[in-house]
């Protein structure tokens, strides 16, 4: 969809900005201050599953004032969009052994919920101390999988958003907001 090589044409498919800058480090800093009191004296692991989090977790784990570690995976779903289910394979798995640690996923969005609603078991089977996800942005008008996140900053309807770590053929990951995606030009 995208083949963009020029700076002209990165920025004539940003439609219009749906979240601000300032909107996103706000709510981040509430999330971060929310998690500290929630978690505090417990060891806590933030998994990014990149890449999309991967600005996210960045700017989450400095709004959290708590000891905590990070690891990092990479799951794809694959599925047939007429079935409901469908196969999530872990393509970069965790270093950490997590029985120790109470997980706090960390997602840039839950769009369908086929990516999530089989990573929580999976990870579950590995007996956590507890698993959480708090994701940036939910999509509940795409769900095909049931799963709710325990922690959403933004609930969004259901349009094609760039920017903050998501991307449209890998750009604009890079953008500091979050904006819907102009594929008609
Ligand atoms: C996105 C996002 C989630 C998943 C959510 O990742 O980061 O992991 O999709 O979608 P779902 O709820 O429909 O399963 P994506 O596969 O686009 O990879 P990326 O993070 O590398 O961009």
């Amino acid at each position: 969809m995208c083949n963009i090589t020029t700076k002209d044409e990165f920025e004539k498919h940003i439609k219009r900005i749906l979240i601000t800058e300032q909107e996103i480090q706000e709510a981040v800093i509430k999330a971060g201050a929310e998690i500290s009191k929630e978690y505090e004296g417990k060891p806590i692991l933030l998994v990014s599953i990149l890449k999309g989090s991967f600005v996210f977790l960045s700017d989450l784990c400095r709004a959290i004032t708590l000891p905590c570690e990070m690891d990092f995976m990479i799951a794809k779903s694959y599925y047939n969009s007429t079935e409901s289910s469908g196969e999530v394979k872990i393509l970069m798995d965790l270093e950490h052994d997590i029985s120790q640690y109470h997980v706090i996923i960390v997602e840039d969005i839950v769009d369908t919920g086929q990516t999530l609603s089989k990573l929580v078991p999976m990870l579950k089977e590995r007996n956590p101390l507890s698993v959480s996800v708090v994701t940036l942005l939910d999509k509940p008008s795409r769900r095909t999988a049931p799963f709710n996140p325990d922690k959403t900053l933004f609930t969004i309807p259901d349009h094609f958003v760039i920017g903050y770590g998501l991307d449209c053929s890998e750009y604009y990951r890079n953008l500091p907001y979050i904006a819907e995606y102009n594929a008609e030009v």
